[in-house]
């Protein structure tokens, strides 16, 4: 495993440079990762390049036997080229121009920056591409972060327009499919299109809170910025490769900003590069943005480019907690448990100014090695005891399918929020059935379904018929699908079905929707589940799509006008089963529900038991089952095991009970 920091060698004195390194040096770390806003020093005034002071790091670090992840520095263009340029900033959606002084204040479909951009990548790639000590490189600086990613300006609107034209041939057919006609809004042509003054990008500000506008054309917006970006990743990513044959990546935001569609902006690049920075003071590591990193590129390793290093200050707000001792490197351990080939700490030293002065480092401002230095290196030496065990297989039978369309529309219009989220649901959907043994890969819609027994389809609220038809085979050919509540109510337009809910699925379900509500606190009924014979009792929660049809109730509500009617239903199609749940149960008739899937689907559950605050990741190792235990707990607990285990780090065996200290971790072989 690359196991290391992001450092800022531009920042130094002589001096504290000489200092840095020896304890990075000393460290044990085997990376650090360099250079994403120093676009001032590498290129000080137009066409003049200083790469000496990074290369003398470079080959400072490697000769110690750090490699180094060279980022281009695009996220910061310079003051001179900012002022020369002008038509290169940022224009949000309320029109306000992104001024030169914070960061990520350029369009990356403005055709100037794209060309500076082009040429600094160029020059990193001459001259770094082929260093023995360069591990690879990161592109720009978590795109579209900080309401970067929906750009505004003239040179986007005029593209924007071009993409739809493109995209429909004629402005009649985009009338059409858009439904224009709504609110009397038909185009004469595509010049008349204005891009969305409203947004559902994290972090932005509305311009007109109580101006609703067309969803179709929102989501069509979202899905050309979403292209847009990724046209101008894959220029430097193009570059990178023709210079170097090292791997290229950037590092996104995972779950949190979702401008851009990960599956399509990862095609191009050798990994799935990202930015995690979850609590860690007794706080549980939510592995679900890990399960979606792995499933990006079907399974295949990730990096952490930024992850968690201690507490403090932070940019405003209350500032962040320190994490408990121990939990650094418990939360090292738990990302390799999950697949990630890569982890680097944000960031080595304590910035003294800047807009990230005193914030949180794993060294601080005094350059005094403490707690969480020692505790980098020892989770450095402890890696390299870890290694073989990154080399092992995921063999997860069951699946979570998400996709970014979805996940678009709604934010474009919201259903029940915040009690319903998108992806928070998914994540509760991967965590509940990881407690009942079972661990999940979270999968986009087009993944290959052919190696599951179980998925599970949070929310389909836009679905596509080539993606029904993949459902509907994946259930015909033996396999177990649970759909819930608003699954298929719109097409890829963003424009409602007209059929019968859930559309082009009511064969494949044996169910047809009835009627559909949100649940809020004043319309609550009882569920009653029956499965196998065992019955469950739970509140409904978030929507209710009420079912009607020749399919089996699993559950059905218990008062009020729903009485009798299914809620919960299941139908043999093919040599499968479809359930479709139509509202949101209480963890526990949850957790029957899926444990009750998981035994029809055959899949086998974990023989260690997860729950509470405990976590269990089943990994295959040359036929060799293993297991990650993480207690994320402030105290000590103890997990049960089924089967006697063997600690791989201990080498002891445990019977029944597996001590775990407090945010401790094992690593155990099954034995038997
Ligand atoms: C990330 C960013 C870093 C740093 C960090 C928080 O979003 O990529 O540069 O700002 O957050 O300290
Ligand atoms: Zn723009």
């Amino acid at each position: 495993m690359r196991y290391g920091v992001a450092y800022y060698p531009e920042h130094k004195t002589p001096e504290d440079l000489e200092h840095d390194l020896e304890l990075l040096i000393s460290s044990g770390i085997n990376t650090v990762r360099m250079g994403e806003f120093a676009w001032c020093r590498m290129e000080p005034r137009e066409g003049v390049y200083d790469f000496d002071w990074l290369e003398y790091v470079v080959g400072r670090l490697g000769e110690a036997g750090i490699r180094s992840i060279l980022c281009t520095p695009t996220a910061c263009p310079p003051a001179w080229l900012v002022y020369r340029y002008p038509e290169v900033l940022y224009v949000d959606n309320r029109g306000e121009n992104r001024p030169f002084g914070g960061r990520r204040f350029y369009c990356y479909n403005n055709e100037v920056y794209r060309k500076y951009s082009a040429r600094i990548t160029e020059e990193i790639g001459k001259r770094f591409g082929r260093n023995p000590y360069v591990y690879g490189f990161q592109i720009d600086n978590e795109p579209a972060q900080e309401a970067s990613g929906r750009c505004c300006c003239p040179v986007c609107r005029e593209k924007f327009r071009k993409w739809l034209r493109k995209k429909y041939g004629t402005i009649e057919e985009y009338n059409r499919r858009s439904g224009s006609i709504f609110w009397g809004q038909e185009y004469e042509s595509f010049d008349q299109i204005q891009i969305p003054v409203n947004t559902i990008e994290t972090g932005a500000v509305q311009a007109l809170p109580l101006y609703y506008e067309n969803p179709s054309l929102r989501l069509e917006f979202e899905r050309f910025a979403s292209e847009s970006q990724i046209e101008y990743q894959n220029i430097q990513e193009e570059i990178l490769h023709r210079w170097s044959r090292r791997p290229v990546t950037t590092n996104g935001t995972g779950l949190a900003t979702n401008s851009i569609d990960y599956y399509e902006s990862t095609r191009t690049l050798d990994c799935y590069g990202f930015d995690y920075y979850p609590g860690l003071r007794d706080a549980r590591i939510d592995s679900f943005p890990y399960a979606f990193a792995r499933g990006i590129r079907d399974g295949a390793p990730f990096w952490v480019m930024e992850f968690m290093s201690g507490g403090g200050h932070k940019f405003g707000g209350t500032g962040r907690v320190q994490p408990n001792p121990g939990a650094l490197q418990q939360a090292v351990v738990h990302s390799l448990a999950h697949g990630a080939e890569m982890m680097l700490h944000f960031q080595f030293r304590t910035f003294p100014f800047g807009a990230e002065q005193l914030n949180y480092a794993i060294v601080d401002m005094d350059g005094v090695p403490r707690r969480r230095y020692r505790e980098m290196k020892d989770t450095a030496a402890l890696l390299k005891k870890l290694e073989p065990l990154g080399k092992a297989g995921f063999e997860n039978k069951a699946a979570i399918c998400v996709d970014y369309a979805v996940h678009w529309a709604l934010r474009i219009k919201p259903v029940n929020d915040p009690d319903f989220r998108y992806l928070d649901y998914a994540g509760r959907l991967y965590r509940i059935l990881e407690e009942q043994g079972c661990n999940a890969d979270v999968i986009s819609y087009g993944a290959d379904f052919s190696k599951y027994r179980l998925l599970i389809l949070p929310a389909a609220f836009i679905l596509e018929e080539d993606k029904r038809e993949k459902f509907r085979n994946f259930v015909a050919e033996g396999g177990i699908l649970l759909a819930t509540f608003l699954t298929s109510v719109k097409n890829g337009d963003n424009v409602g079905y007209t059929d019968i809910l859930p559309a082009g699925l009511t064969g494949l379900f044996g169910a047809e929707v009835q009627e559909v509500e949100p649940i809020l606190c004043r319309n609550h009924n009882q569920v009653r589940l029956n499965l196998d014979g065992e019955e469950f009792v739970s509140t409904d929660g978030m929507w209710c799509d009420l079912l009607e049809g020749s399919a089996k109730a699993l559950g059905t509500y218990e008062s009020d006008y729903k009485k009798g009617s299914m809620i919960i239903s299941e139908n043999a199609y093919g040599k499968g089963t479809a359930c479709y749940l139509g509202t949101d149960l209480e963890e526990e008739a949850l957790g029957a529900l899926l444990r009750y899937l998981c035994r029809k689907s055959g899949i086998r559950r974990n023989a260690v038991k997860a729950g509470g605050r405990l976590e269990v990741t089943r990994r295959i190792l040359d036929g060799e089952e293993y297991y990650f235990v993480f207690n994320f707990t402030a105290e000590d607990a103890a997990a049960e095991t089924e089967v006697p285990m063997y600690d791989y780090l201990k080498g002891c065996v445990y019977e029944k009970e597996i001590p775990m200290k407090r945010n401790g971790f094992a690593v155990l072989r099954r034995m038997s």
